[in-house]
């Protein structure tokens, strides 16, 4: 049996190949005289294979009835293209028709918008657009984990199904068994989720976060990187409901520790995106957005600058700039007010110590009682990319604060133990995954960067 060589593979090939086997999907097919050119994709790269059938083929009747969307398989010759625009075809000696694929295909044109598109998730990445997101986005995946395990990091998997919420924001999915039609009652009416099936209330994770710190407080340097879930009801363009996050946490680190490995691995993942996604990154530019690459470039170049929190809202308030919401101390930057810093500034910005009434339980108190030691990475067009802080690791302070939060020390008592058992300084953040890749291929829709989007009222595919 002839083992089968990708169309990536194939268009690198240094010498003819005989006999090859090549299988995907027909972009299209053209017809000559005596024969038929089929441009043939099988999502591991950007460009077709063309394939030239010709007439003495004995299904070639049929092959001249293979439209856009039909799955074949070819056997034949990889020989030098007397056409321009590639340097490889196959001339087949074999095709087989695997499915068919009538005119009700959908991506019959060139040129669908994302928002038609988006409407057809499951056929979506046979688009050249979509094939080099999630090319991208799988070679994204690898980096980051390719920079934490040369740095030492060691890969912790929280857990998805949790009773805390890390944010505090309330904005949870509960996972219950519960019968909603006949629910258990307290005596005082209310439903007993105490007698759910995990004797507590239970709720997809928010944030790896309270879990990583325990993992750092014993192997140093760690890392989670999976899906988190937020019941928010926003719907804008950079937020999901589901979507991934990377979490490194670091034992014996300060906040400027912390705000040096957000800028880093934000400059490593461009570098090897650059390096690994030539290709993608190409069509994205061309595309997508003409100054991907430029904006790309700028991050990559420039130092960042790190501005405390006081003084962004007074670059803001001095910036003459009609905002729609708000500029005040006390009040959360919102992404208006974050792309301004950024791209005003001309250099990604990370702006830390922040009030500490808008920002979680777990934030390190600072010195003035008045902010914690949270930090935010913005870059232009996207605006917050990386959430993070140096975490309160004097116990009797964490109680405080959560007594601040509205929160009952005793729901967190391993969380607690953490510091009552050979406490550390200690900080961390979170990636937001989507949100990376919307940066590094200029895609201004996050739903669009996601295989499934998971948004307000959507839940389709
Ligand atoms: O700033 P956030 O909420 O921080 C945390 O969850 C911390 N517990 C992280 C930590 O310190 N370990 O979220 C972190 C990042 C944001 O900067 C953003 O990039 C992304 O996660 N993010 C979202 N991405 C898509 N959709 C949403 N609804 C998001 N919410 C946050
Ligand atoms: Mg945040």
């Amino acid at each position: 049996m002839l083992s089968p060589t990708s169309v990536k593979d194939a268009l690198q090939s240094a010498a003819p190949v005989a006999p090859i086997q090549v299988q995907g999907w027909v972009r299209t097919r053209r017809d000559s005289k005596d024969f038929s050119f089929i441009e043939l994709n099988d999502g591991s790269c950007l460009r077709n294979l063309q394939i030239i059938a010709e007439n003495w083929l004995p299904n070639y009747a049929d092959v001249q009835h293979l439209t856009t969307g039909a799955s074949i398989i070819v056997r034949g010759e990889l020989v030098a293209s007397q056409g321009k625009g590639q340097n490889w075809e196959v001339v087949a000696d074999k095709i087989d028709i695997v499915g068919g694929a009538d005119d009700t295909y959908p991506l019959q044109k060139k040129g669908h918008t994302p928002e038609f598109l988006r409407e057809i998730a499951h056929l979506r990445p046979r688009s050249n657009l979509f094939g080099c997101v999630f090319r991208v986005r799988s070679r994204l995946a690898f980096a980051i984990h390719q920079f934490f395990q040369e740095r030492g990091f060691i890969y912790v998997h929280t857990p998805i199904i949790t009773g805390s919420d890390c944010e505090g924001a309330g904005e949870l999915f509960r996972v219950t068994t519960i019968d909603a039609k006949n629910p258990p009652r307290t005596q005082s009416g209310e439903i007993d989720y105490a007698k759910d099936f995990f004797l507590r209330p239970t709720y997809l994770t928010v944030s790896g976060q309270l879990e990583a710190e325990a993992f750092a407080s014993a192997l140093s340097k760690v890392y989670t990187f999976g899906p988190t879930f937020r019941a928010e009801n926003s719907n804008t363009s950079r937020h999901s409901n589901e979507f991934w996050m990377i979490e490194p946490e670091m034992a014996f680190c300060d906040l400027n520790g912390n705000m040096d490995l957000a800028e880093e691995i934000v400059k490593y993942l461009i570098v090897d995106l650059r390096e690994n996604c030539a290709e993608e990154l190409g069509l994205f530019a061309k595309f997508v957005d003409k100054e991907l690459l430029a904006r790309l470039d700028f991050v990559f170049e420039r130092k960042f600058r790190r501005i405390p929190y006081t003084e962004a809202i007074e670059l803001l308030k001095k910036s003459g700039e009609k905002f729609e919401f708000p500029v005040e101390y006390g009040l959360n930057l919102q992404s208006e007010h974050e792309r301004w810093l950024t791209e005003k500034q001309k250099c990604p910005v990370t702006v830390f110590n922040y009030p500490k009434e808008i920002k979680p339980f777990y934030m390190r108190l600072n010195d003035d009682g008045k902010t914690v030691t949270a930090m935010d990475l913005l870059v232009p067009g996207i605006g917050e990319i990386v959430g993070g802080s140096q975490r309160e690791e004097r116990l009797e302070v964490l109680e405080a604060n959560m007594r601040r939060h509205k929160m009952d020390p005793a729901d967190y008592k391993w969380y607690l133990d953490l510091r009552r058992y050979g406490t550390v300084p200690h900080s961390g953040f979170g990636l937001g995954f989507e949100r990376m890749l919307m940066f590094v291929t200029g895609v201004s829709n996050i739903r669009d960067v996601i295989p499934f989007a998971r948004t307000p009222g959507s839940a389709e595919f």
